[in-house]
């Protein structure tokens, strides 16, 4: 059984994820208005994967015996001047999401609930991934500068860019 505390703090980093999610779909929308299609299916499997977070943590809160909230959520940034500058939101919304992340953690073990600190690893590792790759992009970003054709080699690559961390599950 969830106690409040942390049935409130799970509800309030559904809402992250869930706004995570239509941050990298407005994201993709302005890409592909571009005409950059890379990263625009790049942005697209990003808001994928965050409402993946997202329900992985609704369903977490049901079965334990809470109610997750689905609630009303901010609008996102539609536009960007640069693309840079798209690359630099999407690094900082991560690093305050890894920083939600391990306030939740920390409420977990005050709460003594192991199960929510053990569920919680998951999204600890996943963010180090998160944040590897934001930074990895934008070295790349800071790299072309405004050469046009660093740009379109980079939307041509974006979608096969993997990111090996120490929280990658090596081989078995
Ligand atoms: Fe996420
Ligand atoms: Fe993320």
């Amino acid at each position: 059984m969830l106690s409040k505390t942390i049935e409130d703090a799970l509800n309030a980093q559904i809402r992250i994820e869930a706004e995570s999610s239509q941050i990298y779909l407005a994201m993709a929308c302005w890409a592909e208005v571009k005409g950059l299609e890379g990263v625009a299916n790049f942005m697209y499997a990003q808001s994928d994967e965050e409402r993946e977070h997202m329900l992985k943590l609704v369903k977490f809160v049901n079965e334990r015996g809470g109610h997750a909230k689905i609630s009303q959520l901010n609008a996102p940034n539609v536009t960007f001047t640069s693309f840079k500058e798209m690359f630099e939101k999407l690094y900082e919304h991560e690093v305050y999401v890894s920083q939600s992340i391990n306030e939740l953690v920390h409420i977990s073990l005050q709460e003594k609930d192991y199960a929510s600190h053990n569920f919680l690893q998951w999204y600890v590792a996943e963010q180090i991934e998160e944040e590897a790759v934001a930074r990895t992009i934008l070295d790349k970003i800071n790299m072309i500068g405004d050469d046009k054709g660093g740009l379109y080699l980079f939307d041509r690559d974006i979608e096969n860019l993997t990111v090996t961390t120490a929280a990658t599950p090596g081989p078995q």
